[in-house]
């Protein structure tokens, strides 16, 4: 990313001020951030707050030309990697859709071939409104991503619909925008962390999953272009935007999820910490303590991934996750078979840096032919950025 030049357009809406923290977390992943204001932006934030944060000059006036070499909202307009507009007002959304060209930001998307990323913030019945809505679809059907807005309380004192994206959620958009989509109209399902399986209403067996290697998957998967399904069991890290996160806590709510969003998947990749086994019953009211001993009777919960075997779409390519500490490569195989899967993800948990609860991992990929590949340790994220990058080549949409 670090040769990216964005283009951030601010336009004047109270959440201007955010627009602040999203130049510079852009400034941190090494992007070159070109500000772009329009006059009613300058009535909430001023331009010295950006051109501090991103080193740049900030752009205000389209006729103050600096350069009489360049005409400059060509210039941005063509050297732009890509342009996000947070936040964009219902007015300066309308007069986008409408093809309007009378500041220096709107000449700039006029004359841009860069993705494009509007994020809109304002009133809740202002979004609701439907000539805002009907503007808004104009965009998409143009091919701007639109950034959703986020519930809860705004500005004006109402609670709804109309609060910017955070900044964090807005750099994935950006970096999506940045990145090829080879996965492109492909859905993929992930299921991710440890389920909670229950004693009584207020206790549970579960693991130590924390869930991020799934919600990594899952993050890469929509970042190279796919729709991205997360059945989530207990996750302790945020999943952040555009993945569709279906909750299911236990290991027999995820079967039934799994299942029902089984025939559209075109790639499966079950990283989830399934409990093998649940109590026989779960208890309506808290089990008192008695003095004696307490025993609690399991039963074997459904396989879910063996389970799917013979169900997939047809031509889909689906993952699997093993933990192993000894004779690897033969369990490894062993379950890889059982499961039917086209790729088994392997951790040697007794490595260090390996596994629940590091921000790293290490692993090795097997294939139903035998040992493929050992993965360098790195962070989750690069893992998952490996794992996904060799199932492209597999499936072969490069
Ligand atoms: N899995 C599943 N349903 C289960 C248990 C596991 O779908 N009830 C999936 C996991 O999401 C993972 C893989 O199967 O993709 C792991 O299989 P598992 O047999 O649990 O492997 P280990 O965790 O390595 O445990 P063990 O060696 O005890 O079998």
């Amino acid at each position: 990313m670090s040769d990216k030049t964005i283009v951030l357009g601010v336009t004047g809406g109270i959440a201007a001020f955010k627009a602040a923290a999203l130049a510079s977390l852009l400034v941190k992943k090494g992007m070159t951030v070109k500000t772009v204001m329009t006059k009613a932006a300058t009535e909430f934030i001023t331009p010295l707050t950006f051109q501090a944060l991103t080193k740049q000059p900030v752009y205000t006036d389209v006729f103050a030309e600096h350069d009489p070499t360049h005409i400059s909202h060509i210039d941005l307009a063509d050297h732009a990697d890509a342009i996000v507009i947070a936040p964009a007002t219902a007015d300066f959304i309308a007069k986008v859709a409408h093809g309007m060209g009378d500041d220096m930001l709107t000449t700039i998307l006029l004359a841009a071939r860069c993705p494009v990323i509007i994020a809109p913030s304002m009133n809740v019945h202002m979004y609701a409104n439907p000539l805002v809505q009907k503007n808004i679809a104009t965009l998409r059907e143009i091919g701007y991503e639109i950034a959703e807005p986020g519930e809860g309380l705004l500005a004006c004192g109402y609670e709804g619909k109309g609060r910017l994206m955070e900044p964090a959620d807005l750099v994935f958009y950006v970096e999506r925008a940045l990145m090829p989509k080879p996965l492109r109209g492909k859905n993929v399902l992930v299921t991710a962390g440890g389920t909670k399986e229950r004693i009584d209403p207020v206790r549970y067996l579960t693991n130590d999953s924390t869930g991020t290697m799934g919600v990594d998957l899952a993050r890469v998967a929509w970042l190279m272009g796919a729709q991205v399904t997360l059945v989530a069991a207990n996750i302790s890290v945020p999943v952040g935007p555009g993945i569709d996160v279906i909750p299911a806590l236990s290991a027999v709510a995820m079967y039934e999820q799994v299942h029902t969003r089984l025939p559209e998947a075109d790639i499966v990749i079950m990283a989830a910490a399934v409990a093998d086994y649940r109590p026989r019953e779960v208890a309506d009211l808290k089990i008192k303590k008695t003095g004696a001993d307490l025993s609690i009777d399991l039963v074997q919960n459904p396989d879910i991934l063996a389970s799917l075997q013979g169900k997939y779409k047809q031509g889909a390519f689906s993952i699997g996750f093993a933990a192993e500490t000894h004779d690897i490569e033969h369990y490894a195989l062993e379950k890889l078979h059982r499961k039917g899967v086209d790729l088994l993800v392997v951790n040697n948990v007794l490595e260090s840096g390996a596994g629940f609860g590091y921000g790293t991992n290490r692993v090795d990929l097997y294939d139903r032919e035998g040992f493929v590949e050992s993965l360098p340790l790195a962070s989750k994220f690069d893992v998952a950025r490996m794992i996904i990058e060799r199932t492209i080549a597999r499936i072969g949409v490069l």
